[in-house]
């Protein structure tokens, strides 16, 4: 019987759980043993494994996180570390591996994989930043988590007449602030990708506010800077009252979207059918509501930039 692993790294992401349930359950109805490897690539490195039975992934589809847990490690990142977890992976027959994570966790991969391990990539996380895929994993369900909490933030905006300035997360890219940004319908929306002109954004702002409007939103991705800070200067810049919210880990966690949950269940299944066919040393992902893959070095050299032309959607419609 061939052995697959399977580990989460680097930041969690809601849909991780159902992601590896996918990959446990079609593996095991297709004659593979299955290997859980904990907390990422220091698990590897650590020899923390446990063998999957179907029932090990029950009750995990709709929670978030991850039940084999995640890990940054920097012992991995070197040579030594890489050769401990191959050693590993060979003492205990693992033929194949599944990395759930971002790009980090990607770079890893495809070493492991030169190094003669045959692995695989499923896009696990919430900044939608890894490049030839339309979606990551737990992306939808950030989305939705960071509209909820704007609709809360509305309604006390609108009570004290103030601007929110809300600052999400994606680390240098802008993707959760312009999807959630549009789906709630924010006045302006900050993003990595774009220069962007405060004066006019707050001239913008008191405009609204002299036509009548009762309250403001701004959405500021993390890698354009911190909200305090630029709700003092929109304050500063338009006199108006401002107040600033760092939505955090909360955007990180909940309950896996429906979309997610079936996303992360193709893309195990896919991952398996991958693997009877011997195709390796790829990552897999979304396009045009395919699931699709691609190798670890076409990833690595693609562009990552902001999908679609949703900005200029945005402008259109403030
Ligand atoms: P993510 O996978 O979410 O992008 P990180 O960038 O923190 O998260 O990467 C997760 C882990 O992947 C790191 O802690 C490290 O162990 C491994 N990793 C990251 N970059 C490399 C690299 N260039 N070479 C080898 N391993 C890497
Ligand atoms: O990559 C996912 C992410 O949540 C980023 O959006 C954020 O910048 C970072 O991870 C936060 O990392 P940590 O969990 O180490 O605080």
């Amino acid at each position: 019987m061939k052995k697959i692993g399977v580990l989460t790294s680097g930041g969690d992401s809601q849909g991780m759980n159902s992601a590896i349930r996918s990959v446990v359950r079609t593996g095991i109805a297709n004659g593979f043993e299955m290997i859980g490897i904990k907390r990422g690539y220091k698990g590897l490195m650590e020899k923390d494994f446990m063998t999957l039975g179907t029932k090990d992934v029950g009750d995990i589809l709709y929670r978030g996180g991850t039940f084999l847990q995640s890990a940054r490690s920097e012992e991995f990142k070197t040579e030594e570390g890489q050769m401990k977890a191959v050693k590993n992976l060979k003492e205990d027959g693992i033929d194949y591996l599944v990395v759930i994570g971002g790009d980090g966790s990607y770079r890893g991969a495809a070493i492991l994989n030169d190094l003669g391990i045959k692995t695989y990539g499923l896009p696990g996380t919430i900044d939608n930043d890894i490049p030839l895929t339309d979606y990551t994993i737990g992306f939808d369900t950030t989305l939705n988590v960071v509209t909820e909490a704007i609709g809360n933030l509305r309604d006390t905006m609108s009570s004290h007449e103030r601007v929110s300035v809300i600052e999400v997360m994606g680390r240098d890219r802008g993707d959760i602030a312009l999807h959630a940004g549009i789906a709630s319908g924010v006045d302006a929306i900050l993003i990595p990708e774009l220069p962007y002109d405060i004066y006019e954004i707050s001239e913008k702002l008191k405009n609204g506010f002299e036509r009548g409007k009762t309250h403001s939103i701004v959405m500021v991705a993390e890698g354009v800077g911190k909200a305090e800070e630029i709700a003092l200067l929109i304050k500063e810049h338009s006199g108006l009252d401002t107040r600033s919210t760092v939505l955090g880990h909360i955007q990180r966690g909940g309950t896996p979207s429906a979309f997610d949950r079936v996303f992360t269940s193709r893309m195990g299944h896919k991952v398996i059918k991958l693997i009877e066919k011997d195709i390796y040393g790829v990552a897999l992902g979304m396009e045009k509501n395919e699931i699709t893959y691609h190798s670890f070095e076409e990833i690595f050299h693609s562009e990552n930039i902001v999908k679609d032309n949703l900005y200029e959607i945005f402008e259109d419609l403030v």
